[in-house]
């Protein structure tokens, strides 16, 4: 059966839409068939709770205006409201929220159509992003995450970070975590939650409020300072790092423990940069985040700081050079160590047989015999060394991760094995040489 709300091909036991996640019920009726939770401005049909966080639930709604509509609605939450000062300020950023995405334009950003007031609630409309946040997915698929994996992420955040520190005046995301990201079915980002994205003026001394999350908000964050791009390049590192090691951040704020010793599979450039991003001065870390793309994707001027909404060609581009950074290293020197000295310990080995199986025709008084017997003796140690490497290279995740480790590590353990059978052949024929 279809989804009947995207489309989508769908099993007709399940409950929800893998694609929308239109809720489906067992006997194959939509959700919209059942009553809507609540219907707003005469429109919009809440059908069910899609998350909830710091500042408000946010809900999947059908729109009766345009049917094949559904869009994710936003409604500021008043419970932990306690003065109608704090109300007010809530309600501001409500409203400055809306109309900083309402003039965004960005495919990793979700678009908004639309924010009214109903019943003293505040209410954003945006489109509706199919797929999950990255920490239900790190829940449902387990950490750590894949280097390649990670770096597509990478690049695509630092491209819509970008993108926000390049408006004038610039926005600063602040809260860059996990559930602020979501990870669309086909593999994209998109940034959601500006509940704290506010303008950074400069000029302004320290902010006022202390914002964030714990363990991913930078040092700065907690009033000590004015944050600015390096407090979301603090915040992508921590990112980056906690998806690449497992380590819940929030266990040790500003104190991350080197991520190559949590996985030392992290290409050793991409531990630096990460090292670099989240160190609590900001003075140290990387000044932009195109500075830390460049730390990670090697490549220089990858998004033009004056750009307004980057083309999809350049997403493409930057994602390229995430793929080619997961796998820039060609092997690994083990694997190529394996490589040489077992095809070395392969062709002293045939030589060494040749002079075995040459001493009685020259008649050299068993002498070429014995050098031989010498040289197949180097020759072993050679393949066994050579047999030792790859098998280590061959069960390393670091030589998964290059273009042709495995391929190395294996001719390596190949040709080892090839001396030792020579070996095992020279054996035969000094036998015979002896009888
Ligand atoms: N546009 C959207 N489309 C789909 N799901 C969304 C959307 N916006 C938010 N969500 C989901 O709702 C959760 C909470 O939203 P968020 O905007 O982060 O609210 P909060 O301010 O409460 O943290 C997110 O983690 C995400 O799972
Ligand atoms: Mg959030």
């Amino acid at each position: 059966m279809n989804c009947p709300q995207c489309g989508a091909t769908i099993h007709n036991d399940v409950l929800f839409c893998p694609e929308c996640g239109a809720r489906i019920r067992s006997s194959g009726q939509p959700a919209s068939a059942t009553p809507p939770l609540q219907v707003l401005q005469s429109r919009y049909e809440l059908r069910r709770r899609l998350g909830s966080g710091g500042m408000g639930a946010v809900y999947l709604a059908t729109d009766r205006r345009l049917t094949t509509a559904q869009w994710a609605v936003k409604e500021m939450s008043d419970t932990s409201i306690t003065s109608p000062l704090e109300r007010q300020q809530a309600q501001e950023a409500f409203r400055q929220e809306a109309e900083l995405l309402a003039r965004l334009n960005h495919p990793y950003l979700p678009r908004v159509t639309d924010h009214f007031e109903e019943n003293g609630r505040n209410y954003l409309v945006m489109e509706f992003v199919p797929g999950e946040n990255l920490r239900d997915y790190a829940n449902r698929v387990g950490l750590p995450r894949p280097l390649h994996e990670v770096l597509r992420w990478t690049a695509q955040i630092c491209e819509v970070l970008a993108y926000l520190h390049a408006q004038q005046p610039p926005i600063i995301f602040r809260d860059l975590k996990p559930t602020n990201v979501m990870i669309t079915p086909d593999g994209t980002i998109k940034l959601v939650d500006f509940g704290i994205a506010r303008l950074f003026k400069p000029g302004k001394e320290r902010d006022t409020q202390a914002f964030g999350t714990p363990g991913y908000s930078a040092p700065e964050q907690y009033g000590r300072g004015q944050t600015d791009p390096r407090s979301d390049v603090y915040s992508l590192g921590v990112l980056i790092h906690h998806l690449l090691t497992g380590h819940d951040p929030s266990t040790t704020p500003f104190r991350l423990p080197p991520v190559n010793q949590l996985n030392p599979s992290v290409p050793p450039y991409i531990a630096a940069a990460i090292a670099r991003a989240t160190d609590n001065d900001p003075a140290k870390r990387f000044a932009s985040v195109i500075e830390l793309q460049q730390a990670l994707f090697g490549s220089s001027n990858l998004v033009n700081r004056q750009a307004s909404p980057p083309p999809v060609a350049q997403a493409a581009r930057v994602e390229a050079m995430a793929a080619a950074s997961a796998v820039r290293m060609a092997s690994t020197g083990m694997a190529t160590a394996s490589l040489w000295i077992g095809i070395i310990s392969a062709v002293l080995m045939v030589i060494a047989l040749g002079m075995v199986g040459l001493d009685p025709i020259f008649d050299s008084d068993d002498i070429l015999a014995g050098l031989g017997f010498l040289l197949a003796m180097v020759a072993a140690l050679f393949a066994f060394i050579s047999g030792i490497l790859s098998l280590i290279a061959l069960v390393s995740p670091n030589t998964a991760q290059t273009v042709h480790g495995r391929r190395d590590a294996a001719i390596g353990f190949a040709a080892s094995a090839g001396a030792y059978l020579l070996c095992c052949v020279l054996g035969l024929v000094i036998a015979q040489l002896g009888g």
